[in-house]
């Protein structure tokens, strides 16, 4: 829901990143929000986005979550499903870049698409195992292939519904150094998401939650989290948010960061 009304409001209420008292969220800001920080594993991983818009064929779609505004019935052309569900470059790159400053080992993908955002916010540390998980079979086949050409050997995949595979692969993984929640966009669903993880998280481990504005449920879900006594500081980019246990050397509990989101 990008109403002009909110992302004024939004811009009202945020603070430029120069002017972020934390020198530790203040770097950590403008090292993943900087665009020019480009890595070797971007132009592979657009190789493959771009292929995927160019891909007419159709595919069933089991679609288990809130879903997308611009979808049109259960069946869909790969390049319908790149262009609407999967994140933006820009976006993937801030993942890519927030992993790395974080140097995030036990990761966790809640929602994989086609696998982009996946190979993303794997590749910036690829010898530690990182999970993915999609509840559509038809779609988790393209992205287990992207992850093959990619020989994406410690992604692992788990398909099935987020109700049922969640909680089996956080006892398999023990602890979250990270976690990125991008599926089934419901208040419900996504606090349910968040308090189940929250048991495996410590206090260095970082939640990414996606288009925490994308809804009224979004944003009611996301008031929430931020307010949760376990939270010691939220940052909302708008286009999603960060969830820190530790607030280091924050005076803020809550950040709404004013940038340039077409960077
Ligand atoms: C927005 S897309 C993920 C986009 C991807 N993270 C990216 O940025 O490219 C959400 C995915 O979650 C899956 N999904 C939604 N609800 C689900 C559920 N309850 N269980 C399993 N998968 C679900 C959908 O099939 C969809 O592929």
């Amino acid at each position: 829901m990008f109403s002009l009304q909110q992302l004024l409001k939004f811009y009202l209420t945020a603070t430029p990143v120069r002017k972020i008292a934390s020198p530790y969220f203040k770097n950590l800001l403008e090292e993943v929000l900087d665009k020019e920080r480009i890595y070797y594993s971007f132009s592979s991983i657009e190789r493959l986005k771009n292929q995927l818009l160019l891909d007419a064929s159709t595919i069933e779609v089991h679609d288990l979550g809130a879903g997308s505004r611009k979808k049109a019935g259960l069946y869909r052309t790969i390049q319908s499903i790149a262009k609407t569900a999967v994140s933006s470059t820009a976006q993937c790159a801030q993942l890519f870049r927030l992993v790395y400053f974080l140097q995030a080992k036990n990761r966790l993908e809640i929602g994989s698409s086609l696998g982009i955002s996946s190979l993303y916010q794997y590749f910036p540390i690829r010898n530690s195992k990182m999970y993915s998980l999609e509840g559509c079979p038809n779609i988790a086949q393209i992205a287990q292939s992207n992850f093959d050409k990619l020989a994406a050997n410690n992604l692992e995949l788990i398909v099935g519904n987020f109700a049922d595979t969640l909680l089996p692969t956080l006892k398999k993984m023990q602890s979250l150094d990270y976690v990125f929640i991008d599926g089934n966009h419901r208040l419900d669903a996504t606090l349910s998401y968040f308090e189940t993880c929250l048991p495996y998280c410590h206090a260095q481990s970082v939640m990414v939650l996606d288009d925490i504005h994308w809804s009224k449920e979004m944003q009611q879900a996301w008031a929430r989290i931020r307010k949760h006594p376990k939270v010691a500081l939220s940052i909302d980019l708008y286009h999603m948010g960060w969830v820190f246990f530790d607030a280091k050397d924050s005076p803020q509990k809550q950040l709404n960061i004013l940038f340039n989101p077409f960077n």
